[in-house]
């Protein structure tokens, strides 16, 4: 790594080294869920403590793999976390468990295979030529709002050919507000906090879900009243799957739930993750210029197609690393069925599993110098365990949106590097977590024409 590259550190979550009494532990979990990972969860293979029920965080690749595959059953969605989620996504594919997940992910998995993401990749390219030219009046930007506009559109035009239907302002300032309180007020309920302690995001998670869900269920309303041949896009997938068991087909519920899902996830992690990659950039000059200069040879002057990102290998490393380091989803939760052990722990009945995927992608044991910004990690060739690099989990629940999400990032990233570049301004985004891993107050960047 240059000295260059050195002199930057990241920003990163502040670490507690000393335990936290149950009020910090509830203050904390409201402010930013990163700060409940304790300090040996980065030095140790799993932690375990008791805020009255035991729980364990794991920061291990043979640990996941047990919990993500090996073991699966036996750790099925936490149901804290699923109850906090049902009133959004209901039992939608990312909740539900056994059968109800099953057949669901059938359903939906055509959607996503190869062939036809590449055959969305005309719709990434026009989003990222219009973001070229919003950005082009130049000064200081907060670049997530601007990545959140761009991934919006994508997603609209996968989910339900278009947009009419919403109000793009509308509906992102409903999530925001939705993962602002309805993420705060879960970890109190994980953690026990009694009832007692206040949750007043509970209102306004509620109203900011019927907002969203009166969106959805006009667009897919619109939809069943078009004569027209299906858009074959993720909504006719939907309308026409069929459990292949029972013959069960999706209510209207299940329809706004799924949809609902995937408008949120579909958009809102990508867009971190290339606000997350332009913040890594703007501050190590010497790897926007290597990027830059890998965009400028493939693309000359044009917008990115899926056909350019194979030719592109640096911008890929530069998206990895940046998941890395800021993992759209830092944590996640498992219930515990059965006794288990995990890195020679036992795991009792009804424990929870903390699966804290920022740690381990931070753990001191598995990278070297972890804090750094080096996308000569994810370098072509380098050999790492599976389990130790999980942005997007693994196993049969691994994100059924990976390779959409890379090919949105990489058309978006190397379009954008190409044509600006982007140097840091105040105020220093700090990373917070509440259900997705945001930059605070957002990443603001001053974007210039490059020479
Ligand atoms: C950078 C972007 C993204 C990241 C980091 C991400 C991350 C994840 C992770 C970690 C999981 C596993 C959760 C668990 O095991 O509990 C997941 C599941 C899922 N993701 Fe993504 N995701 C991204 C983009 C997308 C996109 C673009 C879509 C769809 C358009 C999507 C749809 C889903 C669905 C439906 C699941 C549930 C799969 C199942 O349970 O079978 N995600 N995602």
């Amino acid at each position: 790594m240059s000295e260059a590259a050195q002199a930057f550190i990241p920003a990163a979550a502040p670490v507690h080294k000393r335990r936290l009494s149950r009020l910090e532990i509830a203050l904390a979990a409201r402010r930013n869920v990163l700060e409940l990972i304790p300090a040996i969860s980065y030095r140790q293979p799993i932690v375990t403590g008791e805020v009255l029920r035991r729980w364990h965080m794991l920061a291990d690749p043979a640990g996941y793999k047990r919990v993500m595959l090996d073991n699966l059953a036996n750790y099925p969605k936490s149901e804290i976390m699923r109850r906090m989620l049902r009133p959004a996504i209901g039992e939608s594919l990312f909740n539900a468990d056994g059968p109800e997940w099953k057949w669901q992910r059938q359903a939906v998995a055509p959607v996503f295979t190869h062939r036809n993401v590449v055959a969305l990749a005309p719709a990434m390219s026009a989003t990222a030529a219009r973001a070229v030219q919003r950005l082009s009046s130049g000064g200081r930007t907060e670049l997530v709002a601007e990545m959140l506009t761009a991934t919006f559109d994508v997603i609209c035009d996968v989910a339900l050919s278009g947009r009419e239907h919403f109000d793009a302002n509308a509906f992102s300032h409903a999530i925001t507000r939705y993962f602002q309180t309805a993420g705060r007020t879960s970890l109190l309920d994980f953690l026990g906090v009694p009832e007692w302690f206040p949750r007043p995001g509970e209102l306004i998670a509620g109203a900011a879900v019927r907002t969203m869900h009166g969106m959805v269920a006009q667009a897919i309303d619109a939809r069943r009243a078009q004569t027209a041949s299906p858009a074959d896009d993720l909504l006719d997938h939907m309308l026409a799957a069929q459990d292949p068991e029972t013959g069960r087909r999706m209510s209207p519920e299940d329809l706004i739930y799924n949809m609902q899902f995937f408008i949120v996830a579909g958009h809102e992690t990508t867009a971190l993750a290339i606000s997350w990659a332009l913040y890594l950039l703007a501050n190590s000059p010497e790897h926007q210029d290597r990027a830059r200069a890998e965009a400028r040879a493939q693309l000359n002057g044009k917008v990115a197609q899926a056909g350019d990102l194979d030719a592109m290998p640096f911008i890929n490393q530069v998206l990895e690393e940046a998941m890395r380091l800021y993992p759209p989803v830092g944590l996640l939760a498992r219930h515990v069925v059965a006794r288990d052990e995990l890195c020679g722990r036992t795991i009792n009945p009804n424990d929870i599993l903390f699966l804290p995927i920022w740690a381990l992608h931070r753990h001191e044991l598995l990278w070297e110098h972890p804090e750094m910004f080096d996308p000569g990690r994810f370098a072509p060739g380098t050999v790492r365990d599976r389990y130790q690099y999980l942005p997007f989990g693994a196993g049969p629940r691994v994100c059924v949106g990976a390779n959409f999400a890379m090919m949105q990032a990489g058309i978006i990233l190397a379009t954008l590097i190409q044509n600006f570049r982007f140097r840091p301004a105040q105020p220093q985004p700090k990373p917070v977590m509440t259900m997705t891993v945001r930059p605070d107050p957002g990443i603001f960047l001053m974007v210039e024409r490059p020479d």
